[in-house]
């Protein structure tokens, strides 16, 4: 599932490196929000808190749901559009929040981005690898900042096993393995759609591994299914093993109808290094041990010794949605390309397109790829 997309080769090495930082000194930065359903209300109570910025319109094709949201949020003075291309004209905005249905999301940035918006998407950044593909490069063709809310990476716990790696407690990391067990009924779509922890789920923890293990898989055997108990229509569990590069690997194993003993929603971890491991029950309980020395004649196991898990630091971005949310408003202030743009995001998506291929397929399967004049400088 590789792409290789015709277009002329650029000779920054870059892309980031051409985009204009907003002016924020000189007027309020002008934000609009297009799709106002669930996910719309977290969205603007952290916009709301950004000093300099100011909301200028809302739209949704339920053109009720957003003059319902300007109502909770005493927003009376911003326009109301029906869709992106009103939206765009009447309210003129310099920044786009796209909280809309995946299936839409390419439509809306694409149009956001031609007429000059940065743009910050929910997740997932596209339902398709094609449109992934064409919204990076369309940003970077823009110059126009395109960043992706991947709020799970944004929790303290993530932050702190990262600093744990960071300090070299763990030595070189190998293995990072994560659990994710929950028995919501959500009702709706989800219910009904395919794939529905892979694509609708998965993403968070596979976000969340990659940044951990410090670099991203290059392939992925999965297996999919719906348990015979499973209130879903269709792929309830899954379990994937992803190659990392130098022989180590990601475990992912979830399920949507696991009844009693539910893990947290930030998933349950284990991390192993070339010195030792960590744990993390997505909660508030850490443990880390390493290796103390070799091990005493004629013993099975080497001494280990318990370390503490680092505490966080001011430095450490944390607050999920509104955590994500800063991060781009001050990437576009210095000139910056926040942790999640969607060229870094790509390789989180491409990690959900290759295990639902390859559960389909039964088969392992390689991960796409972004053509390299897009990837370059890309981290995990
Ligand atoms: N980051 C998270 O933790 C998290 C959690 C839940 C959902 N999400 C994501 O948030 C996004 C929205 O999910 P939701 O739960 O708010 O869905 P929702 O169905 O409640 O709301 C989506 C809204 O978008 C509107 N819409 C659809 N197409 C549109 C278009 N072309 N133009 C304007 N409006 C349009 C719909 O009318 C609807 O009101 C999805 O991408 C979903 O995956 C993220």
């Amino acid at each position: 599932m590789r792409v290789h997309r015709q277009r002329p080769c650029r000779d920054t090495v870059n892309v980031y490196a051409g985009v204009r930082p907003v002016r924020w000194e000189e007027a309020p930065v002008r934000a609009a929000l297009i799709g106002c359903g669930n996910m719309s209300r977290t969205w603007l109570r952290a916009a709301l808190a950004i000093e300099g910025l100011t909301i200028v319109g809302l739209a949704d094709l339920d053109r009720a749901a957003a003059i319902r949201l300007a109502g909770e949020f005493g927003l009376d003075d911003v326009a109301i559009a029906g869709g992106i291309d009103e939206l765009l004209a009447l309210a003129r905005p310099d920044i786009l929040f796209d909280v809309v249905v995946p299936a839409a999301r390419h439509a809306v940035v694409r149009r956001a981005l031609a007429a000059g918006c940065h743009v910050l998407s929910e997740k997932p950044l596209a339902d398709t690898l094609e449109h992934a593909v064409d919204l990076v490069a369309a940003a970077a063709d823009a110059g126009r900042v395109h960043a992706v809310m991947q709020n799970r990476r944004y929790v303290a716990g993530i932050r702190r096993l990262r600093r744990l790696i960071d300090a070299g407690a763990l030595g070189d990391i190998d293995e990072v393995h994560c659990d994710f067990f929950k028995a919501p009924h959500f009702g709706g779509f989800r219910e009904q759609m395919d794939h529905v922890l892979l694509l609708d789920m998965a993403i968070h923890s596979f976000d969340a591994a990659r940044l951990l293990a410090g670099s991203d898989p290059a392939n992925v055997m999965c297996r999919e299914g719906n348990p015979r108990k499973s209130w879903y229509r269709a792929g309830a569990s899954a379990a994937a093993v992803f190659s990392l590069p130098e022989g180590g690997v990601i475990t992912y194993r979830g399920s949507w109808c696991a009844n009693g003993l539910q893990t947290e929603w930030d998933s349950a971890w284990r991390i192993i290094g070339t010195r030792g491991s960590a744990t993390w029950d997505g909660a508030d309980r850490f443990a880390a041990e390493i290796v103390d020395g070799l091990p005493p004649g004629g013993e099975l196991f080497a001494p280990l010794r318990a370390v503490p898990v680092p505490t966080l630091e001011p430095s450490d971005r944390i607050g999920g949605h509104a955590g994500v949310l800063r991060d781009f408003i001050d990437a576009l202030r210095s000139g910056g390309e926040p942790e999640t743009s969607s060229r870094r995001n790509f390789a989180s998506l491409a990690m959900v397109l290759a295990a639902i291929e390859s559960a389909e397929q039964q088969r392992p399967c390689e991960l796409p790829r972004l053509p390299i004049e897009l990837a370059q400088g890309h981290d995990a």
